[in-house]
């Protein structure tokens, strides 16, 4: 017996000094306990007479060897503690890593800007649907089935006369069906046409302007422009307006800002002209007017439409329109803002 006890104590003495964690240390405790049950069930085959004093041993065996567990059991802990400090340690010299902060697409940014701009002379936004109807997008300003001028838009058709729009302008019958002038909105939004080469995509954006009221004449179309180029471009940014044919606006022009790349010298960009085109107005035509039950014997207004691209391109110098859908990162983190 008291070999056995000698024995079993050396065996774990030896054992709980490689005990690492308390999961080690509890499973030792458990093959001590059964052990030590087997030892004292030994305890019968002893004559009467000598089970007290073998009794004792025991019982002193085991509180020392509990006292020796409690012992361990606090150095384990500490022995965690050092491994987890370890682990978690954090090396403060390191550098850290680095997060790219998202940024507005140019076109979204520009969009922004000409709405702000507009805004500021008391705009309001008006957002039409991407699927027209034939007469929302063609007859109703002016483009009847068979005017030549619808040739002047590669349309994309969904039925027979269902289609994506191909000019925001379709917004500007939407606004005066429903309201009474004075009348005074911005309609930004995508439009779509069978066009695809360096400046022209199949999707693209425009910002459309309409102004109707009693007295608006083509002076106010002028003047608010030569504010737009001057709020969107530079305060030395001019407007020239060269006549044009629009269906939905007579008289129609065509709306030039001087170079920016040049100042009006003659550049490669504007082509040794000075000037760069960069949207369509002119005075609404009575017939569109008409066509809206808005009086044109008592209101005039004008209208205007520019590509949010071509503005883009020639704010940022951006000689190929496929730039701003192919989405490369390198390109669109210039943009940073
Ligand atoms: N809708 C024309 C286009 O897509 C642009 C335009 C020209 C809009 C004259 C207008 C306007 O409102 O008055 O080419």
């Amino acid at each position: 017996m008291q070999a056995k006890i000698a024995k079993l104590k050396a065996e774990i003495e030896e054992k709980l000094k490689t005990r690492e964690t308390g999961r080690e240390l509890y499973e030792l405790k458990m093959y001590f306990q059964s052990a030590l049950k087997e030892i004292m069930s030994g305890m019968k085959d002893l004559a009467k007479e000598d089970r007290p004093a073998f009794g004792k041993i025991v019982n002193e065996f085991k509180q020392g060897m509990e006292a020796e567990f409690e012992r361990y059991a606090e150095i384990v802990r500490k022995k965690e503690m050092e491994k987890k400090y370890a682990a978690e340690q954090v090396d403060v010299t390191m550098p850290g890593r680095k997060y790219k902060a998202g940024a507005l697409h140019p076109i979204t940014l520009v969009k922004n800007q000409l709405i702000d701009v507009f805004a500021g002379m008391g705009f309001k936004v008006f957002e039409g649907p991407e699927i027209e109807t034939d007469y929302y997008n063609f007859t109703a300003l002016n483009t009847p089935e068979d005017h030549p001028a619808r040739d002047m838009q590669d349309t994309f058709y969904l039925a027979e006369k269902l289609l994506l729009r191909t000019q925001t302008s379709a917004g500007q019958i939407r606004v005066m069906e429903k309201q009474s002038p004075p009348i005074k909105i911005l309609s930004p939004g995508r439009v779509f046409r069978s066009d695809d080469d360096a400046t022209h995509s199949p999707m693209f954006h425009q910002m459309e302007g309409l102004v109707v009221d009693k007295g608006i004449t083509l002076c106010d179309l002028q003047g608010m422009l030569a504010e737009f180029a001057k709020r969107m471009f530079t305060s030395s940014t001019k407007v020239r307006l060269r006549p044009s044919y629009f269906p939905f606006t007579e008289p129609s022009v065509e709306v030039d800002l001087s170079c920016s790349e040049c100042g009006g010298k003659g550049c490669r960009l504007c082509k040794g002209t000075g000037w760069i085109e960069v949207l369509g107005a002119g005075m609404v035509n009575r017939r569109v007017l008409e066509n809206c039950g808005v009086d044109p014997d008592v209101y005039t207004g004008f209208a205007f439409g520019m590509g949010v691209e071509r503005i883009a391109m020639l704010k940022y110098g951006i000689n190929n329109i496929k730039a701003l859908f192919e989405n490369d990162v390198r390109f669109l983190e210039q943009f940073g803002n």
